[in-house]
């Protein structure tokens, strides 16, 4: 906990600023880790004291304002809890109700509703567990499982308690984590983006995603995928419409919402000429510096082995050019910077491109792993079938920036099979052949069909850069007119479908907007890493290296020659 002249501000994690350590279990116990002006039950709170008390008592500023201990655990646990286990102790209860609980136990936070009564078994050596769900009033799931007794836990698993709320197992480092996410929905409202030269990059796009929700924008080159992602990103202000976060539009709101989001471009972000431990351990002191050292080197392990990347962390990246990694390797690295971090929405742009179906099926799996409390959106130019049917939803955009489909991998195959039907045969869907198709290339052949002669040939058209190329028999307008008179339908289905209007989902509370203060331990931090990553760098760069020690003398020698001989 950190207190400035006027405001409390909390975090999870230690800092040097930190002026008490509050610890809340079934007591609470108040460490000062400075002399702060203020009492707790009578006990001044000078470097060093420890005080325990209850969640009824107060913290007494000699300005008189006082810090009530409850509200400050309902502060704290809306970050999310860290239970480190003890390796004495393998058995630990989780609940919501204290009065279940033995001291060491793990308490949800209090906006947990219901009962909630479960019971983990750690085996820290074979880094598993076991979950016993003991009661429960609404499901409790490991992954994509429900579990009603018992269930299998390993490393890495997550026990989902409720929408947003989430416990992360690490056996390994004895440690469980309550994750509590914050943002909750994603909504882009008639976005329309005109890039200076005149140029148009998306055209009235709408759609919205919900936390937990792995979605795929796809769409031919130049289509606007890279300009959607960059607009989501907080990185390209649209020339009209909205993006929303938890219904608080992105733009205004900039600084206080862009700590949600990790956009990940299609370049490569790391060093080629450190290894791949190097490059993780430099983002993660670059991306998290407030965490301690040990933290972040824990952290570093756990995300080399989800990346797969463990038995290869001593591994000099190497050039493109002069590989000493894979491809899959490669992006995997590329995508786990950023992973390293911790943000409420994920953007990632062409994770794939230039992977095998192998390595890319890797990668989105990687990706899809994290995606359970998260919003995540990834740009794939053309997915394969597999690869399709992983998302939960995927946005099909056309030429110009328009959106053409927006909904369930299933149901663009359909929409766009009977659009075919409606085509070839003027008649609504019956049975036919492409209907059970899972090929998204099915998808493109319907979206680019040619326009043909009376004799069959394609005609050929030439485009902005003077190519010849096929002419479309539908233009990009033409979908998102179709598309946008089909929305239009489910709306109206759906709205005579409901018999009451539906109450909107109230909003996650957003942290308060206050100035954010300077920390000069995490600034310092980021300069000394990225300090040392430049001369690491340089060091192991020979052509650089060489270039460096031997310009000198070379010039030296150029000029000595020219003066002696003028
Ligand atoms: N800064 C810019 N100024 C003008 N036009 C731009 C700019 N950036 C992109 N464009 C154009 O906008 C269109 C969409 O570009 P974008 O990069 O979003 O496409 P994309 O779908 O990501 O393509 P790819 O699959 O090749 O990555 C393209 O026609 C591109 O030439
Ligand atoms: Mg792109």
């Amino acid at each position: 906990m950190n207190r400035d002249s006027d405001e409390v501000e909390l975090e999870r994690a230690r800092s040097r600023e930190a002026a008490l350590e509050v610890t809340f279990g079934l007591k609470v116990k108040v460490k000062a880790l400075k002399d702060v002006d203020a009492e707790l039950n009578g006990t001044r709170l000078r470097a060093g004291t420890l005080v325990e008390a209850t969640l009824q008592d107060r913290i007494v500023f000699h300005n008189d304002s006082e810090l009530d201990l409850l509200d400050l655990r309902r502060r704290a646990r809306a970050l999310g809890g860290r239970f480190q286990l003890k390796a004495s102790k393998s058995e630990y209860l989780v609940s919501n109700n204290p009065s279940l609980l033995e001291a060491d136990d793990i308490l949800l936070s209090p906006g947990t509703a219901g009962d909630v009564l479960l019971k983990i078994f750690c085996d820290y050596d074979k880094r598993i567990g076991t979950l016993e769900v003991l009661e429960a009033d609404r499901p409790i799931m490991v992954g994509e499982t429900n579990v009603r007794t018992t269930s299998p836990l390993k490393d890495g698993d997550t026990i989902r308690i409720d929408v947003g709320q989430f416990l992360k197992c690490n056996f390994s480092e004895r440690i469980i984590e309550e994750e509590r996410n914050i943002i909750r929905t994603l909504e882009v409202s008639e976005v329309t983006h005109h890039f200076s030269s005149g140029d148009i990059g998306l055209e009235g796009i709408s759609f919205n995603v919900v936390r937990g929700e792995l979605v795929c924008v796809m769409g031919a080159s130049g289509s606007g995928k890279s300009t959607l992602l960059k607009v989501l990103a907080g990185q390209l202000e649209p020339t009209s419409g909205q993006v929303l976060l938890n219904n608080q539009q992105l733009y205004p709101n900039l600084d206080q919402l862009k700590r949600y989001i990790s956009y990940i471009p299609q370049e490569d972000a790391f060093d080629e000429h450190l290894t791949i431990g190097e490059n993780l351990q430099f983002a993660a002191a670059i991306r998290s510096p407030h965490l301690s050292r040990r933290d972040r080197s824990r952290r570093l392990e756990g995300k080399l082995v989800e990346l797969g990347l463990s038995e290869r962390r001593d591994a000099v990246v190497g050039t493109a050019v002069k590989k000493t990694l894979s491809g899959g390797e490669r992006k995997r690295l590329n995508i786990g910077l950023d992973m390293i971090g911790s943000a409420d929405v994920y953007l990632f742009d062409e994770p794939t491109s230039g992977l095998s179906s192998k390595d890319s099926e890797h990668v989105i799996e990687i990706i899809r792993s994290m995606a359970h409390n998260k919003i995540i959106i990834v740009t794939i130019h053309q997915p394969s079938s597999k690869l399709f049917q992983m998302f939960h939803k995927a946005i099909l955009l056309d030429k110009g920036g328009r959106l053409v489909f927006f909904g369930t991998p299933t149901e663009m195959l359909r929409y766009f099979a009977e659009a075919e039907h409606q085509h070839q045969f003027g008649a609504d869907l019956g049975a036919c052949a492409a209907c059970g198709t899972t090929r998204p290339e099915f998808i493109f052949d319907v979206l680019e069909t040619p326009l043909r002669d009376l004799s069959g040939d394609i005609i050929y058209e030439e485009n902005n850069r003077g190519q010849l190329v096929p002419a479309r028999r539908y233009a990009p307008e033409f979908w998102r007119d179709k598309y946008e008179a089909f929305r239009l339908i489910q709306d109206v289905k759906q709205v005579s479908l409901r018999k009451e209007p539906v109450a909107p989902l109230p909003s996650a509370p957003l942290q308060r907007k206050k100035r954010v203060p300077f920390r000069w331990h995490d600034e310092w931090t980021q300069l000394r890493t990225l300090l040392k990553r430049a001369f690491i760098s340089k060091l192991r760069n020979r052509g650089n290296l060489v270039i460096t020690i031997g310009v000198a003398p070379v010039l030296a020698f150029l000029i000595a020659s020219l003066l002696r001989y003028s």
